[in-house]
């Protein structure tokens, strides 16, 4: 199914209006069929086609941001096995749930569609949701639940996430961010699918899922730090990820170049990215 542009539903978002003419800003990201767009999504999707698959994980509106951001930085451990947590900005975009109106535009560009945090709106009975355990044993919940309207039984993926102890010890850049093999399997999930829509990206983990199942997909963005995460993590071929301070990144890109040429970079060419890109 092609990823077409298309204007038709900016009409009747409350933030479209009637006689403007609008276009798709330029992606922050696009290479290997894997595009990021920076900015709202509510003002984006009505710009994009329609999609196979909408894999999403939109805000909760139940403040993890917030949460996360109040436990991150403390030391944790004792004696020499002191650690301290990662650090998350302050931010407030999990402040309050979606409008309705967003999340049914979301769902309206795409055939199949799953949901996590779906329990958190009003959407229509789900045969099947499929269920992440996430192999805690403590105070937080055991997992999180996606709602779809894929038809399926319910189905379990076991995959531990508690805090630093994660499976392959994968990285986290993000509050909500949810495990690679997690999104995988939940994109695997849905079949026969081509093109995969995520309006609510975070750090990239739907994009970079969709590049390894060799799948497009279009996400957004609107935090540019999470843009740059996301951008990174896809770019980042077979290194190794991790948090990239300046020379770390200037290191980064050098080898990235060198390999590729830099005709192959799909950032954008701002400031930040041109300097140690171009
Ligand atoms: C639950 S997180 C997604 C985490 C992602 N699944 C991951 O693995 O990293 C939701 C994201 O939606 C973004 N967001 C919230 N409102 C948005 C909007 N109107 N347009 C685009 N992005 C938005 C937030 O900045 C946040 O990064």
């Amino acid at each position: 199914m092609e990823i077409t542009p298309t204007t038709s539903r900016a009409e009747r978002s409350p933030l479209g209006s009637g006689s403007c003419s609008v276009s798709l800003p330029v992606p922050y990201y696009d290479a290997g069929g894997i595009t990021i767009y920076h900015g709202d999504s509510r003002q984006i999707m009505p710009m994009l086609g329609r999609f196979d698959l909408l894999m999403a994980d939109p805000p909760y509106g139940i403040g993890a941001d917030k949460a996360m951001h109040k436990a991150s930085g403390n030391v944790v451990g004792h004696g020499h096995r002191r650690v301290a947590k990662r650090t998350y900005e302050e931010s407030d975009w999990d402040a309050k749930p979606l409008e309705a109106w967003v999340m049914e535009m979301a769902r309206s560009l795409c055939q199949k569609q799953i949901i996590f945090g779906g329990n958190y709106y009003d959407l229509p009975p789900c045969k099947g949701p499929l269920v992440w355990d996430k192999e805690v044993n403590g105070n937080f919940a055991d997992g999180e639940m996606a709602w779809n309207n894929l038809g399926i039984p319910l189905r379990i993926k076991r995959h531990l996430w508690n805090g630093m102890a994660r499976k392959g010890a994968e990285p986290r850049h993000h509050p909500t961010q949810k495990p690679l093999e997690v999104i995988q399997w939940a994109i695997q999930l849905a079949g026969d699918v081509e093109t995969i829509l995520d309006p609510w990206a975070g750090s990239g983990t739907t994009g970079h899922a969709a590049k390894n199942l060799g799948k497009r997909c279009v996400m957004i963005e609107r935090e540019e730090r999470y843009c740059e995460i996301a951008a990174m993590r896809l770019a980042q071929d077979v290194l190794q990820f991790s948090p990239l301070n300046n020379s770390d990144q200037k290191h980064f890109c050098a080898v990235r170049q060198e390999r590729y040429g830099p005709q192959i970079c799909g950032f954008r060419t701002d400031r930040r990215v041109r300097e140690c890109c171009f």
